[in-house]
């Protein structure tokens, strides 16, 4: 029998109200995951305003939605502070744990990409826990390529923990993201 074809994916820009989902994602990564650098829980407020500095910011924070609410979010934002960074992003990208493997990951990052694309930007870089193999090898498959590994900068669960970054160029002609651009404001 055929296999049945794929669920669309809807990704669009995540308002207030989806931050208690958002942050339900991520808490679950940084408690049971090196995927994140932080230690304990985040707090609502604090993802609250997180957001509100993002939207004030101009910068994309992107959520896929299914049946059962927020199923994923990713954004970027500056890489470095400094003014001569400012064709580079780092972004982010967290599905929920129970959705993963069905092309969610994909649909954010490309949106990101297109989005990126969109602004004149030139790169776009991931850190990812060095023992986060799942997500190098999902951003690896979405083009990017690793650049740097930076031994021991994270500590978390008791042990010294790597950094990778992996690097996107959104040359003109490469193919890499083939999402269609959100309306974001700039
Ligand atoms: C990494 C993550 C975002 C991937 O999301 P996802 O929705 O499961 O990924 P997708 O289903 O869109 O997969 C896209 C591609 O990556 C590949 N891929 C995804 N996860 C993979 C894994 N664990 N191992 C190998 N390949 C993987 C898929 O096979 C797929 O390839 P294909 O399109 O050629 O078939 C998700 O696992 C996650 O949220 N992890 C925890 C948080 C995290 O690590 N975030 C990154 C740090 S910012």
């Amino acid at each position: 029998m055929d296999a049945p074809p794929p669920v669309p994916v809807t990704v669009r820009l995540a308002t207030r109200a989806d931050v208690p989902a958002i942050l339900d994602i991520y808490n679950h990564a940084v408690i049971h995951t090196t995927a994140s650098y932080d230690l304990e829980p985040v707090s609502l407020d604090s993802r609250l305003a997180w957001f509100d500095h993002k939207v004030d910011g101009g910068w994309p924070v992107l959520v896929t939605v299914g049946g059962g609410g927020v199923t994923g979010w990713a954004t970027f934002g500056p890489f470095r502070e400094k003014p001569g960074y400012r064709y580079t992003v780092e972004h982010s990208v967290y599905v929920r744990d129970d959705c993963r493997g069905q092309g969610l990951g994909r649909a954010l990052v490309d949106a990101l990409i297109a989005e990126a694309r969109a602004r004149g930007l030139h790169s776009m870089i991931g850190g990812l826990d060095a023992d986060n193999t799942g997500s190098l090898a999902f951003h690896t498959r979405l083009g990017f390529e690793p650049v740097a590994h930076f031994r021991q900068v994270g500590h978390k669960f008791g042990r010294w923990l790597d950094l990778i970054f992996v690097q996107l160029l959104l040359e003109p002609g490469s193919t890499a993201g083939s999402g269609t651009r959100l309306d974001v404001a700039p």
